[in-house]
Formats: structure tokens, C-alpha cells, sequence
């Protein structure tokens, strides 16, 4: 009982706990003893119109720092209630913003622009993402979506909030995407240009699965990599290579049996009978991977996602598949034309 009449009182008094300005001559202005960095690159309008008390209450104050709300956030609500009612009506709020506006922005000046904490680009966002900070930079393959001149981490998140999980800046994961890689990127390291994608997948309706549903990070990671092109799991970076499923992000979502087992009936189409087709390309010394035959993104034309043609070196073979209602066949530069039946299987010549 004792405890309870303490800890009531103690409350009571946090409370009640009143602050004020200790008594000073009140023919000075604010500024006269108080710099608050007016002389910085970007002052808080009410900050150089001299409207401290818009702010603060210097006679009476629940807040150390004399403030007239009592949480900072509400206060700057206040005035911008426009920007208030934006982050209210998004689905997805970054915490620190429902916390305390002034994590990120110093409520009287700064160097940076919207008087940021620090350069709104990244720093900022590494200063509290600590982790982040030591992945991006550390990774084999980093993305020039954070470090090209104009990207960072608001190129794709909103500081904010949006309607989108984690903040993005688009409807979907692939949208977002697709908003840089709308042309031909080069990649710094290499001058290689890389895949316009949405173009590809404008040509090209037959989406693969996780397209289809909007998410490229299924596969890429946005922030880079240790693996070939920032993928979350390994892919082969060459045409041949010897085979090992700890090699390919497929196995993912795919079952290995397709490559694992040389004779079936039941673990892949591919097959001549019980031959198994897929072993035999791709499970070897020198297999092959799996872009000579799929494209993982999008293709047309032929079911499966077989691709029409095969990246060779420099070249770009023709694979020239046909469907059949049990298998099929293809011509490709590699091999004259040869077929696979899975239910009476197809002799071929050597
Ligand atoms: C004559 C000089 C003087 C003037 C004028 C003055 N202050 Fe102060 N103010 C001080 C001093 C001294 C302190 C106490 C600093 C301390 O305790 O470290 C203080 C404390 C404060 C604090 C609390 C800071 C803290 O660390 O808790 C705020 C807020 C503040 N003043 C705002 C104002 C505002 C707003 C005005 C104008 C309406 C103003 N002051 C006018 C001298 C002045
Ligand atoms: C937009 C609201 C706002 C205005 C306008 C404003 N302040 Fe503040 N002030 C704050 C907040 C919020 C804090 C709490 C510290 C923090 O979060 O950075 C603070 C803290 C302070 C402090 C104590 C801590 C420190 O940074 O030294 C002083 C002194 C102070 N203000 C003085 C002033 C004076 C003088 C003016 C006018 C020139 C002014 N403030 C105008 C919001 C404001
Ligand atoms: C007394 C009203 C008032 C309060 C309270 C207030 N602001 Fe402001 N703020 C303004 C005005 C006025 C501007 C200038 C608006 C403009 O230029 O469009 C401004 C500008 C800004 C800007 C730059 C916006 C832009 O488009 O350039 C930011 C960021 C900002 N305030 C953040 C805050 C934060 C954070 C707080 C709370 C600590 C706060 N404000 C509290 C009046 C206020
Ligand atoms: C996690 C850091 C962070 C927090 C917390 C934060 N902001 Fe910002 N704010 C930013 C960044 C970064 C920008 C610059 C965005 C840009 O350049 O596109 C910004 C810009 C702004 C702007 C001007 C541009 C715009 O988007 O309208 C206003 C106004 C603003 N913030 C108000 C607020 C208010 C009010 C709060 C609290 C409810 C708040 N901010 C909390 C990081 C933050
Ligand atoms: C003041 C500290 C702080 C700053 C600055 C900050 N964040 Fe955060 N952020 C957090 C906290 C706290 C969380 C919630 C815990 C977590 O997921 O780590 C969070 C979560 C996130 C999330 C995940 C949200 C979700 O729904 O799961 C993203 C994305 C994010 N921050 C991006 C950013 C970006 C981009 C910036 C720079 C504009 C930034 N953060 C700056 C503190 C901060
Ligand atoms: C190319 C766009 C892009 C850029 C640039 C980007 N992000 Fe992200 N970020 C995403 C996407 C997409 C997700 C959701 C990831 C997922 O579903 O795997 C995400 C998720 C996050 C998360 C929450 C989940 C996690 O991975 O921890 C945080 C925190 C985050 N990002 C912070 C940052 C920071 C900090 C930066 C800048 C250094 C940054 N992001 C730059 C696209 C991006
Ligand atoms: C803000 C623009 C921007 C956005 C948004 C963006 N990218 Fe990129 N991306 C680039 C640039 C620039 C490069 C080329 C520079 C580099 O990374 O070497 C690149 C390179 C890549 C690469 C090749 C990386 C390598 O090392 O080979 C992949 C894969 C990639 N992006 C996937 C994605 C995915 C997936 C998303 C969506 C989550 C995305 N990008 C969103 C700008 C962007
Ligand atoms: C099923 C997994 C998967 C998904 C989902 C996926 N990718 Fe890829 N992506 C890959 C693989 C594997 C490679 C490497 C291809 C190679 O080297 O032949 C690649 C390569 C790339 C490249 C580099 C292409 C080049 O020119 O070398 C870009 C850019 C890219 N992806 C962007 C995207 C975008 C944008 C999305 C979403 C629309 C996406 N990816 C979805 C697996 C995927
Ligand atoms: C030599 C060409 C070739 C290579 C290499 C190849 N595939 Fe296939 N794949 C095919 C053909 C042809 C089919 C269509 C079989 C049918 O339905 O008639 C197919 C079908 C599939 C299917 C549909 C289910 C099934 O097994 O019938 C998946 C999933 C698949 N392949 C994944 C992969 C993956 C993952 C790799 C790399 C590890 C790969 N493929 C390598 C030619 C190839
Ligand atoms: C995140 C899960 C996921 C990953 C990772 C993934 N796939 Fe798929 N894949 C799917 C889904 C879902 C489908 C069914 C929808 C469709 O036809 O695209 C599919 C279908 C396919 C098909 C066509 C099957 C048919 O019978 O038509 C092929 C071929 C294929 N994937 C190859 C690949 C290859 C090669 C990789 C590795 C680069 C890969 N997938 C990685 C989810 C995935």
C-alpha cells in the first residue's frame, strides 16, 4: 500500500513538474542571449521571423526545452497540418516519424536542406540504420541505385511513409523498379549495359511467376550483393558450369529432383520416357545453366518460359523450339534438331 501512495505521488508530481524561464530582462529579444544558428544555411521561417514563442511557452511549460505541446511531433503539426495529413493517410509510417519529427530535422537551422540532421540522400538514413550502412558498402556487387550521383535511399523510399510496405516510393516492387530500368544502365565496373526491363517485359507478356506478382526482390536484393547481379542466392555467372543445387536461386521455389534424378517419370516434362532431359544438360562436369534454354524474366511464343534465343559469347543463338502434346523439340545452334517424348521415347541421332 505504501508503495502504491509513492509511485501515485511520484506520478502526480512528474506531472504536475511545471517549467519556466528563469527570470531575465524582458527588453531583450530572444536572439540577443540565444544563437540558434541563424547564421546556418537553412533557418526555420518562424526561427528567422523571431517567432520563438510560436514554439515555446516561457512562463509555463510541461517540457524542459519549454515547449508548448508536449509531444514535439503534435507541435509541429500544428503548422503543417497539410504534411500531417499526407503521413496520416499512409497505410505504412516510417516509426521514427509517429516518434519525433525532430530525429530528422532540427526544429531552428542547418547546413542541409529542410535543415536535415545530415545529407538526406543516405546519411541520413544510415545514421539510425547502422546495419545498413555496414551492408552497402560492404557487398561484392553494390547497386548504383544508392550510390550513382542522383540515387540513395529516398530514390525508392519515402522518409515518411506511403502506402506501400517499407515505404516505397511505387504501387509495386517491380514498378519501382522499372522507374530506372526503363533503358539500357551501364554498370561502373565493367561499361556493361544492362537489360532494359521494361521493355523486355512490355514485349514479352508471359511474366515468370514472381513478376507476376510484383516483386523483383524475390530474387535481387534493391540494397546489392555478394552474388552475380545483387541476386539473394547464388546463380551461375557463365554459361557452363559444373553442377551443385547450392548454385542456383531457382532451387528456391523449384524442386531439385528435376536435376538430381537421371531417371523418372514424374519429376520434370522434360524427359524422353524416363530419360530425364534436364539431368542431362544440366547436371555435368560442364552442365549448362539455365539461361541457355529460360529467360527468368519474361518471354513469348513458347510455353515454359523458353527463351527464343540463347546468349552465346557475343552471339544470340536461335533455339527454335517446337511443343508437342507429350514433349517436343529444338534446334538450336548447338545441336541439329532433337526431340523428347514422354511416352515413347525419341531415338536421335548422334
Ligand atoms: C538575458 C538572456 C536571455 C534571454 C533574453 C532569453 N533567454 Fe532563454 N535562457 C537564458 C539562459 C541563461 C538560460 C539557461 C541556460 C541553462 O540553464 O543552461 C535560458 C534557457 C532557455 C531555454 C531552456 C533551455 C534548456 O536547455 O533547457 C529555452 C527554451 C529558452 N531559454 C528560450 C528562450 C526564448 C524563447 C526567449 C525569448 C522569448 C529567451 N529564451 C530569452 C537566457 C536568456
Ligand atoms: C518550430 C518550433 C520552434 C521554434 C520556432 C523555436 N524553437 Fe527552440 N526548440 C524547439 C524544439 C522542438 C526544441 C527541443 C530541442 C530539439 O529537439 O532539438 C527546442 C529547443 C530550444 C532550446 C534548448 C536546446 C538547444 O537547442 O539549445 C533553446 C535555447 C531554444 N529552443 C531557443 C529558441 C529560440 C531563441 C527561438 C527563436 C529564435 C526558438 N527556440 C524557436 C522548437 C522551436
Ligand atoms: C509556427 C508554425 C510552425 C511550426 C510550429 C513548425 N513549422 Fe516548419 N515551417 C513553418 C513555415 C512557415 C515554413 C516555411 C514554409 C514554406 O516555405 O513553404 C516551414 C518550413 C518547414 C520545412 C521545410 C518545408 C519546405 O517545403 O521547405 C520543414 C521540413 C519543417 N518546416 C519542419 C518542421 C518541424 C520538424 C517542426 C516541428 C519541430 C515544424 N516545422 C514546426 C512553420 C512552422
Ligand atoms: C526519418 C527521418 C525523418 C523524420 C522522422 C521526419 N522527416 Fe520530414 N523529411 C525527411 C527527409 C529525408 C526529407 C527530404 C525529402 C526529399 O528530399 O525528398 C524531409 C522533408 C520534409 C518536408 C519538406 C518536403 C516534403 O516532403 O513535403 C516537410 C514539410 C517535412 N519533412 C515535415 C516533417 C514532419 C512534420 C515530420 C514529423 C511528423 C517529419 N518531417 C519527420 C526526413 C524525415
Ligand atoms: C532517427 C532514426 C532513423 C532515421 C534517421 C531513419 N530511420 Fe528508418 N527506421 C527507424 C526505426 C526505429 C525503424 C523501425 C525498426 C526497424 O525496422 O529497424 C525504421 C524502419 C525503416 C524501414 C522499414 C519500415 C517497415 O515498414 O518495416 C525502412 C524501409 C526505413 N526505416 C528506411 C529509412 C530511410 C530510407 C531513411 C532515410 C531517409 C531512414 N530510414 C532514416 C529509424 C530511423
Ligand atoms: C532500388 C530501391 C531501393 C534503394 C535505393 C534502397 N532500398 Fe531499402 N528497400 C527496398 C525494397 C524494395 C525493400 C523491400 C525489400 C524486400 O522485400 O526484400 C527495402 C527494404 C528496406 C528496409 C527494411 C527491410 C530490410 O531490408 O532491412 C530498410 C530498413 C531499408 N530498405 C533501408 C534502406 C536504406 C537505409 C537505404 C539507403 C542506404 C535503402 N533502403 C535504399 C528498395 C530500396
Ligand atoms: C534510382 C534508379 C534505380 C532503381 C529504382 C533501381 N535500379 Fe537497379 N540499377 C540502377 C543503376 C544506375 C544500375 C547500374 C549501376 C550498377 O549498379 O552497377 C543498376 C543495376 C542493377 C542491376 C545489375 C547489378 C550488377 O551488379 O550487375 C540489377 C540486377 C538491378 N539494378 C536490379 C534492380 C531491381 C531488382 C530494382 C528494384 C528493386 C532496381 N534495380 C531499381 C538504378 C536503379
Ligand atoms: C526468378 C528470379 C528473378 C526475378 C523475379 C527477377 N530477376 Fe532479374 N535476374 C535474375 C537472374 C538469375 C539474372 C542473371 C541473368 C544472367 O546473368 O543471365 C537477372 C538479371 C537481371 C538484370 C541484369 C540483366 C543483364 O543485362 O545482365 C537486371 C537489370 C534485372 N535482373 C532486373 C530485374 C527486375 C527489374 C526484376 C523485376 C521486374 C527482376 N529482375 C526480377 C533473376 C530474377
Ligand atoms: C537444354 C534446355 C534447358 C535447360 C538448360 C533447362 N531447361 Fe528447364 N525446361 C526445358 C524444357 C524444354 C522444358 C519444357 C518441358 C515440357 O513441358 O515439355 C523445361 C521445363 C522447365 C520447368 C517446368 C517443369 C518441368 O520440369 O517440366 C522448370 C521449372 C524448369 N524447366 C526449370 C529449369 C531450371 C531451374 C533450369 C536450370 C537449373 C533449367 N530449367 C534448365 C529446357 C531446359
Ligand atoms: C520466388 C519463387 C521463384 C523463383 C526463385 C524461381 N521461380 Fe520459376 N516459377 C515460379 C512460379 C510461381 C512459376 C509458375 C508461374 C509461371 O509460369 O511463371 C514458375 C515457373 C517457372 C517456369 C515455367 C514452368 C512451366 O511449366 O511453364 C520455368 C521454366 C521457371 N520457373 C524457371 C525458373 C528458373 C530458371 C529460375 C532461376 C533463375 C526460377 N524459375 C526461379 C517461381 C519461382
Amino acid at each position: 500500500m505504501r508503495y502504491i501512495i509513492v509511485i501515485f505521488l511520484t506520478i502526480t508530481f512528474i506531472n504536475a513538474a511545471e517549467f519556466s524561464h528563469k527570470p531575465y530582462d524582458k527588453t531583450k529579444s530572444c536572439k540577443e542571449c540565444h544563437d540558434m544558428g541563424e547564421g546556418k544555411k537553412f533557418v526555420h521561417a518562424p526561427v528567422r521571423s523571431g517567432a520563438c514563442t510560436s514554439c515555446h511557452s516561457i512562463n509555463k511549460s510541461k517540457s524542459r526545452n519549454l515547449l508548448r505541446a508536449v509531444s514535439v511531433s503534435k507541435m509541429c503539426t500544428l503548422c503543417h497540418y497539410k504534411k500531417a495529413n499526407i503521413i496520416r493517410a499512409d497505410k505504412h509510417v516510417h516509426p521514427p516519424v509517429k516518434k519525433d519529427c525532430t530525429g530528422c530535422h532540427d526544429p531552428h537551422a542547418g547546413d542541409f536542406r529542410f535543415r536535415l540532421r545530415a545529407d538526406s540522400k543516405k546519411d541520413l538514413c544510415l545514421t539510425c540504420h547502422i546495419e545498413k550502412k555496414e551492408y552497402i558498402t560492404s557487398v561484392k556487387n553494390q547497386h548504383g541505385a544508392i550510390f550513382a550521383k542522383d540515387g540513395g535511399c529516398i530514390s525508392c523510399h519515402d522518409p515518411h511513409g506511403t502506402g506501400q510496405p517499407k515505404m516505397i516510393k511505387a504501387k509495386s516492387i517491380k514498378d519501382l523498379c522499372i522507374k530506372c530500368h526503363n533503358k539500357e544502365l551501364k554498370r561502373e565496373e565493367d561499361g556493361k549495359k544492362l537489360l532494359n526491363v521494361a521493355k523486355h517485359l512490355k514485349d514479352n507478356p508471359d511474366w515468370h511467376g514472381p513478376i507476376q506478382w510484383g516483386d523483383c526482390a524475390l530474387c535481387h536484393n534493391p540494397h546489392g550483393s555478394n552474388n552475380h547481379r545483387m541476386l539473394k542466392k547464388p546463380f551461375p555467372e557463365k554459361f557452363y558450369t559444373s553442377f551443385d543445387t547450392k548454385k542456383y536461386i531457382c532451387f528456391e521455389c523449384h524442386e531439385t529432383e528435376k536435376f538430381t534424378k537421371q531417371y523418372t517419370t514424374t519429376a520434370t516434362n522434360f524427359r524422353n520416357e524416363d530419360k530425364n532431359i534436364h539431368f542431362v544438360h544440366v547436371n555435368r562436369e560442364k552442365g549448362i545453366t539455365c539461361r541457355a534454354c529460360h529467360d527468368f524474366h519474361a518471354t513469348k511464343d513458347y510455353p515454359h518460359h523458353i527463351a527464343q534465343k540463347t546468349s552465346f559469347g557475343i552471339s544470340q543463338l536461335p533455339l527454335r523450339y517446337i511443343e508437342t502434346p507429350t514433349g517436343g523439340s529444338c534446334a538450336p545452334a548447338c545441336h541439329i534438331r532433337r526431340g523428347y517424348d514422354r511416352k515413347k521415347a525419341i531415338k536421335n541421332l548422334r
